[in-house]
């Protein structure tokens, strides 16, 4: 190859890749949200360096928190670099503006493996502290006991109880109640879910760009899964999970969502749906009461799992006018806290 047909390529690829970014990325977001742009943001050389050789400051993460002084009020970065840290991390509600960066979610990850009969007892990442973003870190529950529908045994990966959390290029693993969306208004970008039955649950108030949902099949279990539970419990109530672009997909079948709460919100708009979904979409097991409450949506899907034939009588299928408030950053007012906004 000449100079020259190697700079054409080159720049073909790089026109290419832009054009790809700027359709398939952020909210609103001008560029791809990586972790120099978040670090050049967050306006914080502030580090502390975690590394499982001993080669940091820390060989553990909760170390690394440990040593943040309460009442933080700066951001401070805890990098950690790769490995798989076999230990529970817990923010705790008086060290906000943590940013925790790892060196990528298949190169750093934080794997425990509890089982809880409460589902905030068995989370490997327990976020409490508003003001926490993790980019590029993969958290895990690998507890191999549990059948998920019993709710005997919960093996949660990451318990996100605070405000203002993002979590970008990160991956939740675990067999079912994978990540537990408490409560508080959060951004999920680019992230790997995967689980079985309520793999999503609890009553923030989110907004899922880009993620890929793998829906995985329990042997145990007779029933299809569901991907979300989301609990919100009155009309008045904020919380609702929003799912923007992204691909859901996997090798079990799977319910969009179910009425955790009476009024229980989960929209999916522009999203890549498998055969995984059943064409039923939404179910409203468990829930004993009128499903007219319910806000279980879908705005423009496609794929072979959004055909809407045999959906659920409650469900609904948005104009775009109606699906405006919620593919929209302003759901979660994320200009007022999301670094990349400053
Ligand atoms: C860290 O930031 C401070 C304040 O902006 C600056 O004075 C200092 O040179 C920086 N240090 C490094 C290593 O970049
Ligand atoms: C839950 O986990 C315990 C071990 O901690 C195990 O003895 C029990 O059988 C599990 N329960 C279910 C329903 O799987
Ligand atoms: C369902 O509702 C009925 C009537 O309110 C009540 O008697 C019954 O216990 C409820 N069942 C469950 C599983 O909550
Ligand atoms: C629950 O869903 C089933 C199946 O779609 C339906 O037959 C039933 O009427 C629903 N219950 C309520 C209260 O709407």
């Amino acid at each position: 190859m000449s100079l020259k047909t190697i700079q054409l390529a080159f720049e073909v690829a790089f026109v290419l890749s832009s054009f790809v970014l700027n359709v398939s990325h952020g909210l609103d977001a001008k560029q791809v949200i990586d972790s120099p742009l978040i670090t050049s943001k967050i306006g914080t050389n502030r580090t502390i360096k975690v590394d499982i050789n001993g080669d940091g400051d820390f060989t553990s993460v909760q170390a690394a928190v440990d040593s943040v002084l309460p009442g933080n009020n700066h951001w401070v970065i805890i990098h950690v670099r790769k490995g798989v840290y076999r230990e529970r991390v817990h923010i705790p509600e008086n060290k906000p503006y943590i940013f925790l960066r790892g060196n990528g979610k298949g190169r750093t990850k934080i794997v425990w493996d509890k089982g809880s009969i409460d589902n905030y007892g068995s989370a490997t990442l327990k976020v409490e502290a508003s003001n926490f973003i993790a980019f590029g870190v993969t958290f895990k529950n690998d507890a191999n006991f549990g059948t998920p529908w019993t709710t005997q045994n919960q093996s949660v990966a990451a318990m996100v109880g605070a405000d203002k959390v993002a979590f970008y290029h990160c991956g939740f693993y675990s067999a079912h109640n994978t990540l537990f969306d408490n409560k508080g208004r959060h951004y999920y970008e680019n992230c790997y879910i995967q689980g079985s039955i309520d793999f999503i649950f609890g009553r923030g108030q989110s907004i899922f760009q880009s993620c890929e949902i793998f829906v995985v099949g329990d042997a145990r279990v007779k029933i299809h899964g569901s991907i979300t539970a989301q609990n919100k419990q009155t009309l008045e109530e904020d919380s609702g999970f929003v799912f923007i672009k992204g691909k859901v997909y996997g090798i079990g079948r799977s319910y969009l969502g179910r009425a955790r709460g009476a009024y229980s919100r989960v929209i999916f708009a522009k999203v890549y749906l498998s055969k995984a979904i059943v064409p039923h979409g939404w179910t409203n097991w468990s829930h004993n009461g009128t499903t007219k409450n319910m806000f279980h949506a879908e705005y423009d899907c496609h794929g072979p799992g959004a055909l809407t034939e045999g959906r659920a009588t409650w469900s609904r299928q948005l104009t775009e006018k109606e699906a405006a408030p919620y593919v929209n950053i302003d759901f979660i007012s994320g200009k007022e806290w999301l670094p990349v906004y400053y």
